[in-house]
């Protein structure tokens, strides 16, 4: 616990200890996207070229991109719209354009928090997932096109979000982040070990370190790119808010990078655990799927194991706690921009956004059960205009557009505006740590960063492949 605090950085808030921050930023890297996203999109992409790209690209602009977020926030002691603005006034915009993402993620993260409640009452209650052929896909599809149902769900996990966040900081979020992330570890590995001790799970781990040529493509490297922002909560707003908790006598690149080996540790060990699982149970084909097995292969890939109930709701609870920690990362960074830039206090601002978010929550709840055919008279308007794809396109729109545009304005802003040697500066808490690559830090976030990033938004116009 810091002894020393001004006023200002007292009544928002700050970290009480260095592993708890570290634990809070990793909960909210690690959610949906390492556990639901990324083994799908490593099946999607060819296994091991994915991989590989990944990695490099974490390396390479993910965790670049990270620091700048941190030194930004650090260093201006505020929410992201207030971190532009405090340094040049005419930036508000690209602060804007980074509480987007995650305003739109929240909405329909929640949705998909409430997917896993509803899964875990079913893996408690011992009820079943129906009969017959095709049972579980079934399951989800009736689930889901239900109107109400599911939105209950998901008010149900936005409240237990909303009641971390009003307990602040240090009460509220590092304290859970404290208890839950090595839950999360522990019951990854678990889940590891008795996938690859599955007769045949060979295949799926060769198939996850096969390096194939031929899929190393513009696509993959693409889809990696994507699915690395989104994981690292880069370019959403966040990481600016969670630095600015951060205490100068912090070193931040060290922090930076356990932040995202953690993160890639949990997608890597995920992507381990579900697999080699799909592939004993539905064979290579299996791994196409996408998103949406989490919920309709692997409840059936559960069933067919011994024990198969205990692992099911043991993946559940996984993605519930994965899931928990970062949609309080993201309450966070929406509820510190109202606050701060509107005056208001935090109980007001988390429940001023209540209402837009469930709103939104609704529209991507309802059009899953447009899209899946069923006729919801009062959701068509306009003549017959349905907005049958809107959870597409809210997916498609953060991914694909506004994470990347507001982690091009953050590494532009960071590397050209306050001045890249400005950032390495506040890195180096005034040489209280010798951040040793500090000159090629700033040529990533001044060049390769933003080079690489403008190819992603252009690309991404024509390519990228929606995951649920
Ligand atoms: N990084 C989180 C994940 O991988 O699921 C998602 C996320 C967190 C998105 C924080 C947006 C955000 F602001």
């Amino acid at each position: 616990m810091k002894k020393e605090k001004t006023k200002h950085t007292q009544s928002r808030g700050q970290w009480a200890s260095k592993m708890g921050f570290v634990l809070a930023a990793a909960g909210s890297a690690i959610g949906l996207g390492n556990i639901w996203k990324f083994p799908g999109k490593v099946g999607l992409y060819g296994g091991g070229a994915f991989l590989l790209c990944y990695i490099l690209i974490v390396a390479f602009i993910g965790f670049p991109a990270m620091l700048a977020e941190l030194s930004l926030g650090r260093h201006t002691q505020k929410n992201v719209v207030g971190a532009f603005t405090k340094l040049r006034k005419h930036w508000a915009v690209a602060g804007f354009i980074n509480v987007i993402s995650p305003f739109i993620i929240m909405s329909y993260y929640c949705i998909v928090g409430g997917w896993v409640l509803k899964y875990i009452w079913v893996y408690l209650s011992g009820a079943n997932f129906g009969g017959g052929a095709d049972q579980y896909q079934t399951y989800f599809n009736t689930f889901v096109q239900q109107p109400i149902e599911p939105l209950l769900w998901g008010v149900f996990f936005l409240a237990l979000c909303v009641f971390v966040v009003l307990r602040g900081v240090s009460g509220g979020i590092e304290k859970v982040s404290k208890f839950l992330m090595p839950c999360l570890f522990i019951l990854l590995v678990a889940i590891v070990v008795r996938a690859v001790t599955l007769p045949g799970a060979m295949e799926g781990v060769k198939y996850m370190l096969t390096v194939r040529p031929e899929q190393l493509s513009a696509d993959t490297v693409v889809g990696a790119m994507g699915q690395a922002f989104f994981s690292l909560s880069v370019g959403m707003s966040i990481l600016v808010t969670y630095g600015s908790y951060v205490p100068k006598e912090e070193n931040l690149a060290k922090s930076a990078a356990w932040i995202c080996a953690l993160d890639t540790l949990a997608a890597v060990l995920a992507a381990f655990a579900i697999i080699p699982v799909v592939f004993v149970t539905l064979g290579a084909e299996g791994i196409g799927m996408g998103g949406s097995f989490a919920f309709m292969a692997l409840p059936e890939v559960f069933a067919s194991l011994p024990a198969g109930g205990l692992i099911g709701l043991a993946f559940f609870l996984l993605l519930f706690l994965a899931a928990l920690t970062s949609a309080i990362s993201i309450l966070e960074g929406c509820v510190a921009f109202v606050s701060e830039e509107f005056h208001l206090s935090r109980v007001k601002s988390t429940l001023i956004l209540l209402a837009p978010l469930i709103l939104l929550g609704a529209g991507y709840s309802l059009s899953q059960a447009a899209d899946r055919g069923i006729n919801l008279p009062w959701f068509d308007f306009a003549g017959g205009f349905r907005m049958l794809p809107m959870w597409d396109v809210m997916e498609r729109f953060t991914d694909n557009f506004t994470i990347p545009l507001g982690a091009l304005l953050v590494c532009l802003f960071v590397g050209w505006v306050w001045g890249a040697k400005n950032a390495t500066l506040e890195i180096q808490s005034g040489g209280m740590f010798a951040f040793k690559i500090h000159k090629a830090w700033e040529f990533i976030v001044r060049f390769i960063a933003p080079a690489m990033i403008l190819i992603i938004l252009f690309c991404t116009i024509g390519l990228g492949k929606g995951l649920s």
